[in-house]
């Protein structure tokens, strides 16, 4: 734990976050998915709890275990995030969308056991409905949070989606830096907002955690 923290800036506010993969069925036994933790959004609905909040955290298929005193919806799709991050937006204060959300699913889900009876084959996949853009597109109130995963031009994509998207914060991480990105306990991110581009140096998910929320509710 960070010495001085937490401040209670959160009390009584909600904070609705978003966290892990989605899971894209194939078949009865087959996925599509990513290699997110989860470890970024958890740290994220902790710190926001610990800073006086009442937090709601709409969760991927994670190996972590569930935080005390946070509300813990588990989701396996991006059909079903989308549904449980856009049911109750209006009653939230902060919306933090950290979850890594599938592009693409598959066009129809096989009924049954999909066979290996070809030797080469195709599937068809459709868009999934992009949820932060949508929140950004329905916004009231709230204070919106994005993340970007890029693996080049970071800082020129992630403005783009902070503008396309209508967040208030954008969180930019390259994936290719070391140190950073999925699965690992640290993160180097920069912060992207209408005041500019803070670059931080590498620290733990929850340092990072306090450091994020600090600046969007500012
Ligand atoms: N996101 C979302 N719903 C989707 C896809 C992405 O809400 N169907 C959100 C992510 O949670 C993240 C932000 O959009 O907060 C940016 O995700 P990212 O994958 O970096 O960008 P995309 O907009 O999906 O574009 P691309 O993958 O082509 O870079
Ligand atoms: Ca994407």
């Amino acid at each position: 734990e960070m010495v001085g923290y937490p401040k209670k800036i959160l009390t009584g506010k909600r904070v609705l976050v978003s966290a892990g993969p989605t899971r894209e069925a194939l078949d009865p036994v087959r996925f599509i998915s990513n290699h997110s933790s989860g470890k970024m959004g958890y740290a994220i609905a902790k710190a926001a709890r610990n800073m006086g909040a009442s937090v709601t955290l709409v969760s991927g298929p994670v190996h972590l275990s569930k935080p005390y005193r946070v509300d813990v919806v588990d989701v396996v799709s991006a059909a079903d995030m989308f549904d449980a991050m856009t049911k109750e937006y209006d009653t939230y204060d902060y919306v933090i969308m950290a979850a890594a959300v599938a592009d693409y699913t598959p066009k129809v889900i096989a009924d049954q056991k999909i066979k290996k009876d070809t030797e080469t084959t195709a599937f068809e996949f459709v868009k999934t409905k992009d949820i932060l853009q949508y929140l950004g597109d329905h916004k009231s109130h709230q204070k919106l949070c994005g993340f970007a995963m890029e693996s080049e031009n970071m800082l020129e994509n992630a403005r783009k989606k902070f503008e396309k998207k209508h967040c208030d914060l954008l969180v930019a991480n390259n994936i290719r830096t070391p140190g950073a990105g999925f699965d690992v306990d640290t993160n180097i991110i920069t912060l992207i907002n209408r005041d500019g581009n803070t670059e931080l140096s590498q620290a733990s998910k929850e340092e990072l955690a306090y450091r994020i929320l600090e600046t969007l509710c500012k």
